[in-house]
């Protein structure tokens, strides 16, 4: 097995907190070089500061992945440093909780707009790069929402499910080119986007529902992404893994 990931170059978005943190420290770990795009810049440096002393290299850009024009952007400047792109990881990602006869356009919109379009903005700025080098991993990070759906999380559930739709038929329609898109599906996993609203009581409550007796941890799912982002899954193409206790079996 090799998960050498040297001279490799990846954009992970999202990379200033939790998972994309984790998976960008992963990749340092494993040699890349990684650009870590986050909205607010002072996560993302603070990723970049934290990964310096590893063998690879983490370079901070800033971008709202809701915007496509920031997006174009970002890429562009990442292009600039390093030449090229072989492996993005959508990770930026959260959902509204409330209850669906409460939610309103704009709601739908965030959710939508963060989990789908900042997917689609980030792959279709870097696909045809791919195409042209006959490389690339694209790897999305989804929601066991969106596989068996969440209550009070309906339009985030939609948002998760059309990415996996997306990634199969993308990896149907470029795997000619040597580009594998693959899903990796979280159940609750500990990071600063839930830790907020998990008191122990509710941890408790939660845990029931894992077979595996506890929440997940943000490296989990992360040592996931770099196998998917090696050589070593090659063949793996057009899947959906959930690293989740066992929360859902499908
Ligand atoms: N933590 C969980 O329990 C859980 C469960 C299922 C799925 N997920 C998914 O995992 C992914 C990572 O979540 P996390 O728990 O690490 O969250 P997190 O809040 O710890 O980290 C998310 C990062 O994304 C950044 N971000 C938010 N909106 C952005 C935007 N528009 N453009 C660029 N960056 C943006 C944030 O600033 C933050 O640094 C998300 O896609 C989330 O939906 C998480």
């Amino acid at each position: 097995m090799d998960f050498n990931l040297q001279d490799k170059v990846a954009v992970v978005t999202g990379g200033g907190s939790g998972v994309g943190r984790e998976i960008a420290r992963l990749f340092c770990e494993a040699g890349a070089t990684v650009i870590v795009a986050d909205v607010i810049p002072e996560k993302g440096a603070e990723t970049a500061r934290m990964l310096s002393n590893l063998p690879g290299q983490a370079i901070a850009i800033k971008a709202d992945v809701t915007r496509y024009a920031e997006v174009k952007e970002m890429i562009a400047a990442a292009l600039k440093v390093t030449g090229k792109v072989d492996i993005l990881v959508n990770n930026a990602g959260f959902g509204v909780l409330k209850n669906f006869g409460d939610t309103t356009p704009d709601d739908w919109m965030v959710d939508l707009g963060v989990n789908l379009f900042g997917t689609l903005h980030c792959t279709r700025e870097l696909i045809n790069h791919m195409v042209g080098r006959k490389y690339g991993k694209v790897i999305n990070i989804v929601s066991d929402a969106g596989r068996v759906g969440e209550a009070f999380q309906a339009t985030y559930s939609a948002a998760k499910a059309a990415v996996m739709g997306f990634s199969k038929a993308l990896a149907k329609e470029v795997g000619t080119h040597g580009i594998n898109i693959n899903c990796v599906s979280l159940g609750a996993t500990k990071t600063p986007l839930i830790m907020p609203f998990i008191t122990p009581e509710i941890e408790n409550r939660l845990i029931k529902a894992y077979p595996l007796r506890r929440l997940g941890l943000p490296q989990e799912p992360a040592a996931l992404v770099v196998f998917l982002a090696s050589d070593s899954a090659a063949w793996i193409t057009g899947q959906v893994y959930s690293v989740n206790g066992g929360f859902s079996m499908i």
